[in-house]
């Protein structure tokens, strides 16, 4: 499993990285990072959730 966030569509909403810290930071500038290039599987629930809870529907999984 993979997550990519769209700069674009990212607003700095931060509940990427509260949800997965594991898999997602916010940056100097306050929008989201993608810190896994490929999720581990029992971090998968939590990427899928920050999915769900992203209001800007900036994060994808391939
Ligand atoms: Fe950005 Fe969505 Fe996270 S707006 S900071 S990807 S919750």
């Amino acid at each position: 499993m993979k997550v990519t966030v769209d700069a674009q569509r990212c607003q700095g909403h931060a509940r990427c990285a509260l949800i997965a810290p594991d898999v997602f930071d916010i940056d100097d500038e306050g929008y989201a990072t993608v810190l896994c290039a490929v999720v581990p599987a029992e971090l998968e629930d939590r990427a899928r959730r920050a999915v769900t809870n992203c209001p800007e529907g900036a994060i994808t999984v391939d």
